[in-house]
This record gives C-alpha cells, structure tokens and sequence, in this order.
C-alpha cells in the first residue's frame, strides 16, 4: 500500500470536485481528486444547460470561462407555454439580469483543462473509494488502482461525488437527516444536431405531459418530455419521441422542430432531497453529494457551484487565519440557498407538469396559477428573481 498526504482530498471529479480543486489551488491549498470513472465518461454525461451569473463569475475566477463567453448563449428570458400559446417571462426586464445556456459538459471540459494546467493531482478510476475517520482530527481516503492499495492522508474531506457516492453513504445514520420527495415520472431528454426550434428555451404545460426545448448551440439542441415513472427508454424511438414532443408544444413552435437522429437519450428522475447537515467534521458535502432538486428550474449545477465557493472560501479561512467560524458555518449557509433552490424547482415543476395523482380541482388550480404567472408582475418577476438565482452574498 502507498501512503501519500494532501490538505483537501476530493471525492468526485464532476463539476463540483473539479471546481472546488481549482478555487483550492488558487489559494494555494494542496488538494487530490479521485474520480471513479474516466474523464470521457464524465464528459459523456449529458446534463444541465443553464448557467446562473454568479456561476458564470466563478468560472471566471478559476481562468475556466473563455469558451463560456464566446461559446455560451446569454438567454435574456424564456417562453412559458400553455393552451397553445406562448407566454414569454422577460427575466432582464424584471430582474436586471440574464442566464447562459452553455452545457454542463462543456463545463466540465474546461475545468478538466485548467485542472490539468495546474499541476495537482488527479486520478481517474479510483475504484473502491472509502473514507475513515473524518470525526477524528486524522482523516484518510483508501482506493485502488488496478491491484495497486492506496492511502491518501488528508486534513479534510470533500464529498463532491454526486448523489450515488460512497461520502453520504459513509455517515452514520443517526447523524444525518434526509427530506425527500419525489414527483411522479421522469424527463426523457434527447440531444440532437438540429437547429433549436425557438431562440429561447421553451417550458411548456400540456395535458399530455411537460415538454422543455433547449439548445446547446445554433446547430444543437436539446429536447426533453416528461414520460410515467416507469417508462423504459427502448421504448422511446426517435419517431415517437419527436412525434410526442410537438404534440405537446404551441403550434407555432412545434411546426418549427426540426428533428434528426438523437446523439443521446437518456431519462432523468423528478427527485427533491437534501441531506442535512452538510458537515461531519472534517468530512464536507457538496453538490448533489448533498441534495438534489428536480431539473425544471435549472438549479443543480449552480447550487453544486454556490456549495463550493462556501466551501472554498471556509477552507482558506481554516488555513490562513486559522479560524474554523466559515467551517463551522458551511452547512447552514449552503441549506439556506439549498432550501429556496428545493422550494423554486418543486414550485416550478407542480406548476408546469402533469401529475396523475392531480384531482381535477388540482387541475384547475394548476391552471389559474399559469394564468397568475404570466398576468401578474409580482408572480413573473419572482419566477425570474429565482430563475436567474442569488447574489453569492445571500
Ligand atoms: P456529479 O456531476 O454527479 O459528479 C459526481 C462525480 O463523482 C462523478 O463524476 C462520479 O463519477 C464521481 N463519483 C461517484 N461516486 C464516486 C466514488 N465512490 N469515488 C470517486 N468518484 C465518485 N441539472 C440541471 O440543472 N439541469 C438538468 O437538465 C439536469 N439533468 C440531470 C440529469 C441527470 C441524469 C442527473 C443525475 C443530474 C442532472 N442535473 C441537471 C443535475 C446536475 O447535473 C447536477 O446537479 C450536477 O452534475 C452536480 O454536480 P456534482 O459535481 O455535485 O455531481
Ligand atoms: C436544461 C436543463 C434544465 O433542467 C433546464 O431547466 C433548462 C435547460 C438543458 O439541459 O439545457
């Protein structure tokens, strides 16, 4: 077995690790990654397009934001869609403030490059990542790679490894609590190398289901319907997905989808959860390690991001001025913007999705408030507040 010593060991090179190691370098604390699969099957994964500013101001610090500003759409609001029309929220005019569509992937992309350019260490199929004594003042990380034992000594541990990870797992269950909900169905999201249909992104109500239309670029789009909870994706045929997806959309719209082959599908699920606390000692939850919202208000990625920047910047207080008040305070300040990104998205989703638990009297409800949302200032302009997201100081 081989023995090596790092001040930060991260869990988890998706863009949560990733980001955090770079704000760790860049003042000038030591940090390892360990990431169980390869870095093409991170950037394989195909998730969240929607970038809040202060994540896009992160990205800036880390040197990891060039392509972001000449590759990224700057999206000044998004149609609402419902009874065949289109409702547009106009998030600029009542906010002041805008969001860019530029892929998770891409992201994550860039931040592989300056990871790289930094020097420290990463290393990619890790396999049976475990973590000890983390409520003690000695902590370390054992893995393997290939057949070789390894043993990474740390002073603190960093659970950025998403909601199937070993670090959450590793908690003793009297220690953590967990709120969950989960709305029935799923998103069933294909990416196809076809002109979006719209210039903004598209969240449209329907008896049928929910649709989204995104885009990744003026020659790539991204498309998601909602499908039942235990629809298998073989059953979706690139017919039958682009056939349900106009269905589904204003007509004005739907005869401007262009579809093509789909260069991924895959479904993902409709979950609230958010473990609490974030803290164990020196072991620290960050990103979907720690909670998870449904994707409609595009909230994932950036809360992952918000965590990290505390996180970081907790870290540096712990290192240079030796004082743990930021640590101490990590888990409250990460739930108070965690809660409001659960509240939003749960919102969001009951508002924009069919439920087939709904009575009609919930029904009705569900369109009175749609109705509310694009009539009323008030109601439009916390839908934007809370679309665009929060000043990193909130
Ligand atoms: P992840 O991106 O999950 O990264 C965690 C990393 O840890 C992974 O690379 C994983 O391989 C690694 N890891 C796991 N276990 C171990 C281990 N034992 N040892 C070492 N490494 C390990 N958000 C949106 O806003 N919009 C969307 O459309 C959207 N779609 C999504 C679709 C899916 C299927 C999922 C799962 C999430 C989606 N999200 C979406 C959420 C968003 O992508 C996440 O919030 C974001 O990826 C969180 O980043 P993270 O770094 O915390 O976790
Ligand atoms: C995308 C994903 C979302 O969850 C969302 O709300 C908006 C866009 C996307 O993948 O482009």
């Amino acid at each position: 077995m081989t023995t090596q010593r790092t001040q930060v060991a991260i869990i988890g090179a998706g863009p949560a690790g990733l980001l955090l190691g770079q704000l760790l370098h860049q003042a000038g604390i030591d940090n390892v990654l360990l990431e169980q699969r390869t870095a093409e099957y991170v950037l394989g994964r195909i998730r969240a397009g929607v970038l809040e500013q202060t994540t896009v101001a992160l990205l800036e610090r880390v040197n990891a934001a060039a392509r972001l500003h000449t590759e990224g759409l700057v999206h000044d609001g998004i149609e609402l869609a419902f009874d065949q029309q289109l409702h547009r929220i106009d998030f600029r005019a009542l906010t002041g403030r805008g969001v860019t569509v530029f892929g998770q992937t891409e992201v994550t992309r860039d931040l592989m490059t300056v990871r790289a350019a930094s020097g420290r260490s990463t290393i990619y199929e890790a396999a049976d990542v475990s973590v000890h004594d983390f409520d003690g003042d000695h902590p370390c990380v054992r893995y393997r790679v290939g057949d070789a034992a390894h043993e990474l000594r740390c002073d603190f541990i960093a659970g950025c490894d998403g909601f199937h990870g070993i670090t959450r797992a590793s908690v003793p269950e009297r220690s953590l609590r967990i709120y969950e909900q989960v709305f029935p169905g799923g998103w069933l999201g294909v990416l196809s190398h076809v002109p979006p249909c719209h210039a903004e992104l598209v969240y449209a109500h329907h008896p049928r289901g929910f649709a989204l239309c995104s885009q990744r670029s003026p020659t790539l789009s991204r498309y998601y319907i909602q499908v039942p909870a235990e629809e298998a994706l073989s059953s979706w045929s690139d017919t039958s997905f682009w056939d349900e997806l106009r269905r589904r959309l204003p007509p004005e719209v739907a005869d401007r989808v262009t579809t093509g082959p789909s260069v991924e599908k895959s479904i993902a699920p409709l979950r609230s959860f958010v473990a609490e606390p974030l803290r164990f000692g020196r072991l620290l939850l960050a990103g979907d390690a720690g909670h998870i919202v449904p994707p409609t208000g595009a909230k994932g990625l950036n809360l992952a991001a918000s965590d990290v920047e505390y996180l970081s910047h907790a870290l540096n207080e712990h290192y240079a001025e030796g004082s743990d008040a930021a640590l101490d305070a990590y888990s409250e300040r990460c739930l108070q913007r965690v809660w409001r990104a659960e509240r939003f998205s749960w919102w969001f989703t009951s508002v924009t999705h069919h439920s087939p638990e709904a009575t009609e009297f919930g029904r009705r409800l569900q369109q009175a408030e749609l109705s509310y949302l694009v009539r009323s200032r008030a109601a439009s302009t916390s839908l934007a507040e809370n679309y665009v997201g929060l000043p990193m100081d909130f």
